[in-house]
Order: C-alpha cells, then sequence, then structure tokens
C-alpha cells in the first residue's frame, strides 16, 4: 500500500471547493508518457495553477502502472525544482470500471479516482459508486462519479448514443453514494469527432463546422438541485483547427474534426463545473508537431528532434487552457 500522501499529491476536495467558489474549473490532462507529463507540469508550475493528472485504463496498461507511480512522484519534485513552490497536483484514475480497478489505483498512491458506472442501470451505478466511495473513503482519497451518457470513444471507454443528465436524479445519486463530484452529460463527447456534420451547420465563409450548443439549461437545473457541488464535464476538447489543418496539410487524414468551443467552455467554469477533462487537444497538438517534422525533415531521426517540438506544443495548449479557457492560473500559489 502507497499512500499518495507520501508522494506528495493531493486530493480534489479542497481545489474544488475553491474552484466552484472562486469561479474557474481545474485542468484534467491525460497523460500516458514523459514528454505530456513534463509539458503539463511546466505549463501548471510557470502558471501556478492546481492539476489533475489522469490516467485511463487504457493508460496505465499502456505505460504501467508503476513506472506511472514513480513518474507522478517526480512531477512533484519536478514542480518544485521549476521553482512552484508548494505544487497541487492530483494524480487520478480516469473512467475506472471496477471496484478492482479502483482498489487497486487506491493501493498504488492514486489521490483520486473516477467510478464510470454510467453505462450500468441506475441502481447498479450507485451501488459500484458507493462501494469504490466506502473503500476509497478510507484513505481520504476522493471518488468521481458519473451519471448520464457520453457519446464518443476514449481508450476502453465507448457509447454509440448519449443522453443527457437527469437532474431529478441527482440529489438522490449523490446522496446515496457519498461521492466527492459528480460528472454530467450536457452535450460532450470523448474524441475528436464530437458532432457529425448533420448535428452541426457550417459556417459559409470558413465551410467548418460550427456544433450545437451545450444543454447549459441541464447544467443549471443540476447546479439548482446540489448548490455547491463539484461537476465535472467529459469530452471537452475544442480540437483546434489550426492543428487539424496542420495534421491534413502534413499527410494526415482528420476530415471534419470539431469540439467544444472555448467560450462554451469558459462559460461553464464559471459555474459549478470545477474539473474540465482535456486529452485529444493534447493528442493533436503533439501529432501537429511531429507529423510537420517529419514531413519537413524526412532525414530526421533523433527522437528528441520530434518530440521536443511536440512537447513545447502540448505546453503552450496547456497554458491556453489554463489561463484563457479555465481560469485556474494564479489559484495554487
Ligand atoms: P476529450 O476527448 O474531449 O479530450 O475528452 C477527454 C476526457 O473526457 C477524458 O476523460
Amino acid at each position: 500500500m502507497v499512500s499518495y500522501k507520501e508522494l506528495g499529491l493531493v486530493n480534489t476536495r479542497e481545489m474544488f471547493a475553491k474552484a466552484v467558489a472562486g469561479g474557474y474549473a481545474i485542468p484534467a490532462f491525460n497523460f500516458n508518457n514523459m514528454e505530456q507529463l513534463q509539458a503539463i507540469i511546466q505549463a501548471s508550475a510557470e502558471t501556478k495553477s492546481p492539476v489533475i493528472l489522469q490516467v485511463s485504463k487504457g493508460a496505465r496498461n499502456y505505460a504501467n502502472q508503476t513506472l506511472l507511480r514513480y513518474m507522478a512522484e517526480g512531477a512533484v519534485e519536478y514542480a518544485k525544482e521549476l521553482g512552484w513552490e508548494h505544487p497541487q497536483i492530483v494524480l487520478h484514475l480516469d473512467h475506472g470500471d471496477s471496484f478492482e480497478l479502483c482498489k487497486s489505483c487506491v493501493d498504488m498512491g492514486f489521490s483520486s479516482v473516477m467510478i464510470d458506472a454510467s453505462s450500468k442501470p441506475y441502481e447498479e451505478n450507485i451501488a459500484l459508486t458507493k462501494k469504490v466511495v466506502e473503500y476509497a473513503h478510507q484513505f481520504d482519497v476522493t471518488v468521481e462519479a458519473e451519471l448520464g451518457v457520453l457519446a464518443g470513444v476514449e481508450d476502453e471507454v465507448s457509447a454509440e448514443e448519449s443522453h443527457y443528465t437527469k437532474p431529478e436524479e441527482v440529489i438522490d445519486f449523490a446522496t446515496r453514494t457519498g461521492c466527492d463530484s459528480l460528472a454530467i452529460s450536457i452535450g460532450t463527447s470523448h474524441g475528436a469527432y464530437k458532432f457529425t456534420p448533420e448535428q452541426c451547420t457550417r459556417d459559409p465563409k470558413t465551410g467548418r463546422l460550427v456544433p450545437p450548443p451545450l444543454a447549459f439549461n441541464v447544467l443549471h437545473e443540476i447546479e439548482k438541485k446540489l448548490p455547491g457541488f463539484p461537476i465535472v464535464l467529459h469530452g471537452s476538447s475544442s480540437v483546434p483547427q489550426e492543428y487539424v489543418d496542420i495534421i491534413n496539410e502534413h499527410g494526415g487524414k482528420l476530415p471534419d474534426a470539431v469540439g467544444i468551443p472555448e467560450e462554451q467552455l469558459r462559460e461553464a467554469s464559471k459555474s459549478a463545473v470545477c474539473k474540465i477533462n482535456i486529452d485529444s487537444d493534447s493528442r493533436l497538438a503533439m501529432t501537429a508537431a511531429i507529423r510537420k517534422v517529419f514531413d519537413e525533415k524526412p532525414g530526421e531521426f533523433d527522437p528528441r528532434k520530434y518530440l521536443g517540438p511536440a512537447r513545447d506544443e502540448m505546453k503552450k495548449l496547456y497554458m491556453h487552457k489554463i489561463v484563457n479557457v479555465l481560469g485556474s492560473d494564479g489559484k495554487a500559489l
């Protein structure tokens, strides 16, 4: 058993309470390799933003759980080395799908876990979430749960159809499970293709897809039912079109990739939404930078020469999200 406290990590309780009260959101960035982690920590340290390092089941299998734990421990020390005196870093399991997986993460030094039983019938979702909460809370590990279904594909999570969270269920769910935060479905989805062209309109000038707006009415109803309760938005990449263009110009093929407009995420950050999940945007930044080097310098074969620019691009992206979208800069001095 390794406690996250020994690793210098924190759980989400205090940072969420401050974020809800302060009208900003904490970035939850997925990582599975060193360059992503370096970029996340550099951006967070430079902006003094609390940050959630997220690991999905797929990432855990890809990178190895022991290595990831040491990377998170290293991240805390690296942040201090960069001059961030009191780093507020969470190591979080993204989309845990079983009690055993959540338990194993709690036992291995994670400070927060998500149990995603949203695809199960309501009572089963409650029972499994409650079981995880009871275990995790013994070690002061916080638990995120989910109600409602997001469409899209992400590692091992996929759903053909989404349905919005039902506001009439949230009080019962939060009370009976004891979860610390709740992921809701209001129109976001995982991946770089969040909407089909049929769901969008097209900007006549640019020809780009314009997605339908998020269901802010559902969010506001949930906020009214659970005042001050931390709400989480998954699937919140904005799929920056400049990265899509670079990828497509350098041999890639991402036609009609579309995400959530950043103004809507900024608006959500000011509400009870206190955690915003971003994975695809970092993948796009990395891929765009690497494709560009491969295309422009076909003789290059030193990984540092393409992973370095990829890291710089991701850092730029993370800083932009922190400062201009979520407003979490300067909240972990
Ligand atoms: P994106 O695919 O929009 O980045 O969402 C990531 C996510 O929600 C991780 O759980």
